[in-house]
């Protein structure tokens, strides 16, 4: 087991990806390859995807997740980008492995599905992919021996599971997998809440969500029905509405526009006109600049990233799953000859 620092983490192939995603999860990572010393790996996990979705509507948006993380910046020279399917083996071979040091109870256990049996879906309905996510989500991360996982607040037990269950099968076996350590990657304080301000910016949501697709017009009529604030008030929503355009403002002078803004509407000024047409002026710029990166990346291009970042991770996972057998002396039969 190496020192060098490995960071990895995995995007499910929903469905087109919103402003949110972007900012809180595309950009850090593209972001962090200035700052951090060691490997990246990013992956779109088209397996996950697969839990509740049909694979024709994967198969559509994993392209296109790969292809929107290089034009988020996630440069292929710096990381490895991949699709989780590529290694399919390996990665179920330590899942399988994993089964055996995870009780069922302890699944039921982590919040995620537990919200979702709270949420109306019993032992009945659940899928037993369902349960085991948490488990294919562990093997990701072990199959790379990756030491820091930068994921957002909500994948935190998915992280603490992971950890569990590499000290156990550690102490059964011997130092084998490397213990990850989750990573806040996501900039403190950014929430982006949905247009309305009901809840997270989500795509179930489409009228109070901006995707990253989105064109002008759209986004104007979106913004010009988003949720404000009265004169002097400061809600959720609107402090939602100037994070996201602080964001992605490009000059000092288009902050200090928008401090201006905020100062007048904290002294009472009506300025929520002003403010929503600079709001959606910083948010078609930067959705410009993106869907001209986004439409000059060729399929050709996304798919070769995908196939060169796959050979290489793939030869990690592998290398990762024999270790594993050879220390649990789960060996193959030729192993008996030599
Ligand atoms: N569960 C993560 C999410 O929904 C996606 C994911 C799958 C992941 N496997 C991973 C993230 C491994 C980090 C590491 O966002």
């Amino acid at each position: 087991v190496s020192e060098v620092r490995r960071a990895m983490t995995g995007i499910r192939p929903t469905g087109d990806l919103t402003i949110a995603n972007y900012l809180g999860a595309m950009k850090p990572i593209a972001d962090m390859q200035e700052t951090y010393g060691g490997d990246i790996s990013i992956f779109v996990a088209d397996l996950h995807g697969l839990t509740d979705q049909e694979p024709d509507v994967v198969n559509v948006h994993r392209l296109g997740t790969g292809r929107s993380l290089i034009a988020a910046g996630v440069n292929p020279e710096r990381s490895t980008i991949y699709l989780q399917s590529e290694l399919k083996a390996p990665t179920e071979g330590v899942a399988s492995i994993l089964d055996r040091h995870t009780t069922v109870a302890e699944l039921l256990r982590i919040p995620t599905l537990k919200e979702k049996i709270r949420h109306g879906m019993g032992p009945e309905s659940a899928s037993a992919a369902l349960l085991r996510y948490p488990i294919l989500m562990a093997a990701d991360i072990i199959v790379q021996d990756a030491t820091d996982v930068p994921v957002g607040e909500d994948q935190r037990p998915h992280i603490e599971f992971a950890r569990d269950v590499t000290d156990r099968f550690n102490s059964e076996y011997g130092d084998t997998f490397v213990k990850p350590t989750m990573m806040t990657a996501v900039p403190e304080g950014l929430r982006i809440l949905a247009l309305n301000g009901h809840g997270k910016m989500s795509k179930s949501v489409p009228n109070s969500a901006i995707f990253l697709n989105d064109p002008p017009s759209e986004v104007d009529q979106k913004i010009k029905r988003a949720a404000t604030a009265n004169p002097g008030a400061m809600t959720d929503v609107l402090e939602s509405h100037f994070t996201l355009t602080e964001a992605l403002c490009k000059t000092q002078e288009d902050i200090k526009i928008l401090e201006g803004l905020k100062t007048a509407h904290l002294d009472g000024g009506k300025v929520m006109h002003g403010f929503k047409t600079f709001m959606a002026a910083m948010v078609n710029s930067f959705l410009e600049d993106f869907q001209e990166r986004y439409y000059n990346i060729s399929d050709r291009e996304v798919v070769r990233t995908l196939t060169e970042g796959s050979d290489r991770a793939a030869e990690r996972a592998n290398q990762v799953l024999h270790r594993a057998e050879r220390a649990m002396g789960h060996v193959s039969l030729r192993d008996y000859l030599n």
